[in-house]
Order: C-alpha cells, then sequence, then structure tokens
C-alpha cells in the first residue's frame, strides 16, 4: 500500500504543523530559540526542547524539582539524556541533538498533545524515543526503539543520564546540597533510588534546614541493565564534559552509588541487533511518597504493552478535554490555535505546570491563574470553579489576597497590588454566565487568616475594599501596581490613581449588580450601581486627555500616559478597557479607539505603551529599567494585545479586530519568518519586541503567558461570537467579510451546540435568523436546551 502524502501546514525551514494540527514537527535541530514543549498532568512534570533538554518536577518546579537545569537560553545544555554508542567502533552520539551536538543525518522531533517524538537517524542507526507522562502517575516514561539499519548485525550501549535535584532549585552550592544526597541501585527492580536529607523549604514548625526531601525519587529501565552508577565522577570523569563522558568511552558504567557522592543515575543496557531488527526498551523517571507506590511504577512499566497502554490512555485524556470544544472556518491557522495548542498551552503550562524556559517558577499568581482557568469554561466548567474556590481560600478576611503563593509550603506575599482581588468576582461572574451555577456563591469558603464566609462574601469584601480605596476626586489608588506589574512605584504613599483599574472596576460594579440582582440582593446591587455611576463621572472628567485617557496619577499628581509626558505618553488598556467596560462617553470612546490605533497599533499587534521608557524612572517603578520595547516597556504585551482585540469586537471593527489577530499569531508570524520571530510557531509569546527595540518583532518570554486562554476566549466569544450570558448562548460574530461561513461545537449547560454559521452576504456581522432543532426564531440569543441531548443551530447572518 502507497503511503498517503503527508500535508505540512505552515511549513518553514524548521518544521510544519501536521493536518490535524495536533503535532508540530520540528525538522531539524537548530531552531532559532528552544522551541520545547511543556508538559504536566498537573502534578507531575517536564520541559522538553527540541534538542532534547528539560527538566523535571513534582507539584512546584522551584521547590520540589527531580533533576538538575541551568537557565541558559543560549548554550541550552542541560537535561535528561540518553546515549547511544557504537560496541564495535566505540563512537558515540546522543539520540537528541543534545548533549553530543552530533549532526544527525535525519532528525524529526514531534511536540504533541502531552508527549514529545524524537526520531533521528545516526550511522545507519535509527532512534525514537517517546517522552510522555502517564495521566495519573506522578512519573515520565521514555520509550527508546533502536533499530539497525546496516546490513550487518550490531551492537549498540545505550546510557541514560540524570542530575538529581530533589528539592529547591537552583541548588546553586552543589558542594553543600550534594551531601545530603544519597543513592543506592535495587538491583530486583534494576532502579535507582534517590533521597535527600535536606529539604532547605519553611516547614511548619520552624524547622528550616532540618527537614528531609519527604519523597523517593527513582529511575528504572524495562530490562536489566549492563550496568549502572549513580556517581557524576564516574560517569563523566574529572574535567570532562556532556560531550566526552569517560562511562560512555568506556562503553561501561563503574558501579557506585552512596551518600558520598555527587549523586546523578545512569543506567546502560547493551543492545544486540541483527541486520533490520529494531528493539524497544523503557526508562521511567518519577518520585513518590512511598517505596511501594514507587516499586509499583517501576514493576508497570516493564511491560510495554502498559507503556503502549499509558500513551494511548494519555491520547484519550486530552483529546476527550479538547474536542468538547472546536471550530471550523475558513482559516486553518485560527482552528489550528483554538483547537489545540491555546488550550493546551493554558491547561498544561499556565495551569498545572506554572512554570517554562524564560519563566521557572511554580508559584500561583492570584491574578494570573484565575484569567487562566477561563480556559476550562467551555470544556469541564468544574475545574474553574475548583480554581476559583482555591484562589477564595487565599484572601484574608479584609479582602486582601495574596498576590502569589507556593503550594506545598503554602507561602505567599501579600497583594499591594490593586487589581488582584478583583479578579475573584470578574471570573466567578464569566463562570455563572456559563453554568447558571448561583449555588455556588454561598458555598462558605475559609479566609487564610480567620474564619470563612460564603463565596458571594469573598468576593464583595474585594469589591468593597477597592471601593475604599479611592482618591478625593472619585478614581481608584494604585497602590503598587494593578495588572501592570512593572508600574511598582507609581503610588506607594497611596495617593496615586489608576484610571486602567477605574475602567476594570466599572465593569466588575455593573456586571456584579446583576448578580447581586440574580440574587435579591437589590440594595447592594443598587448602592453599586450608584458608584459605579459616580467613577464613569470621574474617569471622564479626570482622566480625559483630550484625546485618550492617561493611564494613572503619581502620588503626586503628576500623570502616566499622557500628552504631558515626554516617553509613556499613551498607554493601551487604558483606551481599550474604556471600550470593553463600556465607561466612557461615546464621544470619549471613539477618540479614545481613534488615539490607540493612530500611536499604539504597530506591525506586530499593538504596543502596551509608546514611547518606550529610555532610562529609569524611580518614580514609575521597574517597568522603566527594562531594555526599552521590551516586555511591558514599550513591547507588545500579547494579554493585552488580546483585549484589543475584545474591543475591536466590541465596537463590531471586525477589519480591525482580525488584522490585530493576524499580528499576533505566532503561526503566521513564524510562517513569515521564524528567524526574526525566533519564538515557537505553536504557542504565543508573552511579549513581541517594540519598535525601540533593534530586534522590533522579536517574540520572547514564550508558553508562560496569560494571552493563551485570553486569546482562545476573545476569538470564540467575540470574534467568532458565541459567548454565555446569565440567560443564554449569545451569537454574535465579528468576522472578516470573506468569510462565507463557520462552524462550531460548544458544551453549554450540559447540552452540545452544533452551530453552523453562514455568511451568503458576505457581511462582517448581524444576524438575521438563527434555527434551533430546525425551529426558526428571531432574536441571537439561545436560551437554554434540553440538557444530555445534541442540538443544531443554523445562523444567517445579514
Ligand atoms: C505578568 C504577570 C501578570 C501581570 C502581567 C503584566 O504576566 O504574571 O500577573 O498582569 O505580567 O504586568
Amino acid at each position: 500500500m502507497r503511503e498517503k502524502p503527508r500535508v505540512a501546514l505552515y511549513k518553514t525551514r524548521y518544521g510544519y504543523f501536521t493536518e490535524d494540527g495536533r503535532e508540530f514537527v520540528i525538522t531539524r535541530h537548530d531552531t532559532p530559540s528552544p522551541w520545547i514543549n511543556v508538559i504536566s498532568n498537573g502534578e507531575y512534570g517536564l520541559t522538553f526542547a527540541s534538542t532534547g533538554t528539560g527538566y523535571s518536577w513534582l507539584t512546584h518546579a522551584r521547590i520540589n524539582r527531580l533533576t538538575r537545569c541551568e537557565q541558559d537560553l543560549i548554550k541550552d545544555e542541560w537535561g535528561k539524556f540518553i546515549y547511544i554508542r557504537d560496541n564495535k567502533t566505540a563512537s558515540a552520539w546522543s539520540l537528541c541533538y543534545k548533549p553530543t551536538c552530533y549532526w544527525p543525518d535525519f532528525y524529526e522531533v514531534r511536540h504533541g498533545i502531552g508527549y514529545s517524538r524524537v526520531k533521528s537517524k545516526y550511522k545507519e542507526i535509527e532512534s525514537t524515543l517517546l517522552i510522555f507522562i502517564p495521566p495519573t502517575e506522578d512519573a515520565e516514561i521514555w520509550q527508546v526503539k533502536i533499530k539497525n539499519l546496516s546490513p550487518y548485525k550490531r551492537s549498540i550501549g545505550v546510557f541514560s543520564y540524570i542530575e538529581w535535584c530533589l528539592g529547591e532549585y537552583p541548588d546553586w552550592h552543589r558542594e553543600f546540597h550534594r551531601t545530603f544526597l544519597e543513592t543506592f541501585y535495587n538491583k530486583n527492580l534494576q532502579a535507582i533510588f534517590a533521597t535527600k536529607r535536606l529539604w532547605q523549604i519553611p516547614g511548619k514548625n520552624d524547622d528550616y534546614m532540618n527537614k528531609e526531601w519527604d519523597y523517593l525519587a527513582f529511575h528504572s529501565l524495562s530490562e536489566e541493565p549492563t550496568s549502572y552508577t549513580s556517581d557524576k565522577e564516574s560517569f563523566i570523569g574529572m574535567y570532562r564534559t556532556f560531550l566526552n563522558p569517560k562511562a560512555i568511552e568506556n562503553g561501561m558504567c563503574n558501579p557506585r552509588e552512596g551518600k558520598w557522592l555527587d549523586a546523578i543515575g545512569s543506567l546502560h543496557i547493551n543492545l544486540e541487533l541483527e541486520v533490520n531488527e529494531e528493539k524497544t526498551i523503557a526508562f521511567v523517571l518519577g518520585v513518590s511518597k512511598t517505596k511501594s507506590k514507587a516499586q509499583e511504577i517501576i514493576r508497570k512499566y516493564k511491560g510495554q504493552r502498559e507503556v503502549e497502554k499509558a500513551f494511548e490512555d494519555l491520547k484519550v485524556f486530552w483529546e476527550d478535554m479538547l474536542d468538547k470544544n472546536s471550530v471550523s472556518t475558513p482559516d486553518k491557522h485560527l482552528d489550528i490555535l483554538v483547537n489545540t495548542w491555546l488550550k493546551y498551552q493554558a491547561i498544561s503550562c499556565r495551569l498545572w505546570a506554572r512554570t517554562a524556559y524564560y519563566q521557572i517558577g511554580g508559584a500561583y499568581g492570584f491574578r494570573d491563574q484565575l484569567q487562566d482557568s477561563q480556559i476550562f469554561l467551555p470544556l469541564k466548567s468544574e475545574l474553574t470553579k475548583n480554581q476559583i474556590l482555591l484562589h477564595a481560600r487565599h484572601q484574608f478576611r479584609d479582602g486582601i489576597v495574596w498576590h502569589w503563593w507556593d503550594p506545598i509550603i503554602e507561602r505567599g506575599v501579600k497583594s499591594a497590588h490593586t487589581d488582584d482581588l478583583l479578579w475573584l468576582p470578574f471570573i466567578i461572574m464569566d463562570y455563572i454566565e456559563e453554568t447558571n451555577d448561583l449555588n455556588m456563591l454561598n458555598e462558605n469558603i475559609p479566609f487564610l487568616d480567620t474564619g470563612e464566609e460564603s463565596l458571594f462574601e469573598h468576593a464583595k469584601k474585594a469589591i468593597d475594599l477597592v471601593l475604599s480605596r479611592f482618591s478625593k476626586r472619585g478614581l481608584p489608588l494604585i497602590g503598587e501596581g494593578d495588572w501592570n506589574d512593572g508600574l511598582s512605584n507609581v503610588g506607594p504613599k497611596w495617593k496615586g490613581e489608576s484610571v486602567w483599574l477605574g475602567h476594570f472596576l466599572y465593569y466588575i460594579l455593573i456586571e456584579f449588580s446583576k448578580l447581586c440582582e440574580l440574587m435579591e440582593k437589590d440594595d447592594l446591587a443598587k448602592s453599586y450601581l450608584e458608584r459605579a455611576s459616580l467613577l464613569k463621572k470621574s474617569l471622564n472628567k479626570y482622566a480625559w486627555d483630550g484625546s485618550y485617557f492617561i493611564r494613572a496619577t503619581k502620588d503626586d499628581g503628576t500623570p502616566l500616559g499622557s500628552r504631558k509626558n515626554k516617553e509613556g505618553k499613551i498607554y493601551l488598556n487604558s483606551q481599550i478597557w474604556s471600550v470593553i467596560s463600556n465607561s466612557a462617553t461615546r464621544e470619549h470612546s471613539k477618540k479614545a479607539m481613534d488615539s490607540a490605533r493612530k500611536y499604539l497599533y504597530k506591525e506586530y499587534g499593538p504596543l502596551l505603551l509608546t514611547p518606550a521608557y529610555s532610562s529609569p524612572d524611580a518614580t514609575i517603578g521597574y517597568i522603566t529599567r527594562y531594555a526599552p520595547g521590551i516586555r511591558e516597556n514599550g513591547g507588545v504585551y500579547t494579554h493585552a494585545a488580546c483585549w484589543a482585540i475584545l474591543a475591536e469586537c466590541l465596537l463590531k471593527k471586525a477589519d480591525n479586530a482580525y488584522l490585530l489577530y493576524t499580528k499576533i499569531s505566532p503561526i503566521l508570524r513564524s510562517h513569515q519568518n521564524p528567524d526574526h520571530f525566533r519564538t515557537e510557531p505553536y504557542v504565543l509569546p508573552g511579549n513581541t519586541d517594540g519598535p525601540e527595540s533593534p530586534y522590533f518583532g522579536r517574540g520572547g518570554w514564550s508558553w508562560y503567558t496569560g494571552s493563551a486562554s485570553w486569546l482562545f476566549k476573545v476569538l470564540t466569544e467575540y470574534l467568532l461570537g458565541i459567548r454565555p450570558t446569565y440567560e443564554g448562548l449569545l451569537i454574535d460574530p465579528c468576522i472578516p467579510k470573506s468569510w462565507s461561513h463557520f462552524r462550531m461545537k460548544r458544551l453549554f449547560r450540559n447540552a452540545t451546540y452544533l452551530i453552523e454559521v453562514e455568511n451568503p452576504k458576505y457581511v462582517s456581522s448581524g444576524v438575521k435568523s438563527i434555527t434551533i432543532n430546525g425551529k426558526y426564531q428571531r432574536s441571537n440569543l439561545i436560551i437554554p436546551q434540553a440538557p444530555n441531548k445534541v442540538h443544531r443551530i443554523k445562523v444567517v447572518m445579514g
């Protein structure tokens, strides 16, 4: 049978998407920057770059790190490696490009959903590595296949190599830390175990520096190893490097274990391969609280059938998660992002791993993971609920929340950022629009300090606290910063105001008052509406700068983001949020958006502010200390760029919205010029350099960005325009005129809606008619239909 020709989408010299968009295939090892995968099941996680580098952790990549690495995106040389050795010639290379930096005859890395697969050919040996994490196990599996392509028998040595960290990262004082590590080899299980007698984290009883790492790490092989070692010195050899380890040269590890070494793990096996023969083995790296659980995992994955089954389970797990919602539009690039990669980026990286390459973390950000959890709404809304409840438990009785906190040790920083707490009501409202689960508001949730109250009270406390922090002019105070973390010194004396926060709060007051009404709290609703109306007046009176809104005022009253400033003259957020929140007068919102378009919309998307700050200004904050054009300092900050698309959709400016989307699409940017864009084509970068950078348009901070869930929301709910409201599902597209149709499968209140939108007159917005299961209706609001059924919706635009 002839193989079907493979369709390669958005192909560049570095790779392409498969036809279903579920894999990105990297076809060479020298990508412009490390193009990685962030794989996690919510507890166990790993990063894996196309060169084979990366690290592993459990729950928290900084506090509970399993393997060592160094954050160096240029050398990118730390990983968990597999060496290959031709036992006859003693020549050696590695299964991935790193660490030996060999030049393969063939090299292909497929980053998929929950796994990566590397295939390479070198010296007539074909090798394949499949790396993945089973959905419910604290372990990773490396299935390795080695095939002899030469016309004669081969003896091939395969060696694994990992360096134990076990606990807090970085263990920069390795000579200190290594003295607490202990390894031992279990012959029966064919596994190396490792543990550490010190975990340098604050303990419950003040036992800092006096607590053990209370897990057992293990590294095993499916077959009996030919040799093993846990000693770095005997594996690498004194004064050698990862490039030419002694054990590989010798073809054998010198077996060592115990407490007195620089602890690593290496398992070696020699494979005898006939002509065309392929052998499959599996390495496992994992961690467990108990020895028995570790043994169970090790034994389980000795069998290749179990390995295959775990991989099948993983695929089913992700398909079930992703396929609840899908779209089909005339733009394949949009479908690929919406159907697969934005969801995966938000879930696997942002919510579960909370770490990547540009930011190695593990903490929860109060506002960050709440916003990220919006991704679950049309997939598994109960997971959004879990996130809401988790964050509500990280609020103090007075309404203040932790700006971020570390799971495991439950340590955080009390927030002086004035927006953090408001994301709680914001996401609660989103969740209720999706589910109508008003009952959740009555659930009692404990505070961080004392007592507990209903979730509704938690949200109310957040709003009331912000309402109590107002200036005499009726604008909210900025404190140590708002959404923009870099505005860290604008209002330390609690006098400076935040205009963006004013818009944001206005939105919350209006929307929350609707919720109050639903909860029959009419007096509260009324008082919030009164405050909203006063706020709107103040915003339009004091924050208006002639043709746009200023961004903030400092403690001394001077404005920021004003024509009076030399740099940072105009900020994006205070314009677009005046539209999103509807807090501006018609005239002001029109002018504000015209100004944003005129000054901020550039080749690679909307800038967060312009011009960038060229030198540090201690009265503004660390935003001014970034290089000009980088990150918040005048770059395209993707998170806010998504809000600009949202604002354009609300104004029904479909051309603008679509154009902005194409400018920030990593698929299109990378397809145009992957070397210029640099970061991965399949995930959003957190920012793109602004015009003050000599690298204008260069992507950075990929993966770890809150923009993934926002872009998903904005594209599905505002561009395609199918969005939940308290009353039902609203159909309100704002699409390019050239589109003749699109389709969406959407879960809503336990029913599945198959929505087909036709656009016979090639308009960009406006719904002419809708039929629900064949029944005609004029309104574009779909009242929730019978649950547990499939409903067919036909929409005609015009
Ligand atoms: C980072 C932070 C996020 C903040 C944003 C803008 O992405 O994680 O919380 O809102 O920067 O400063």
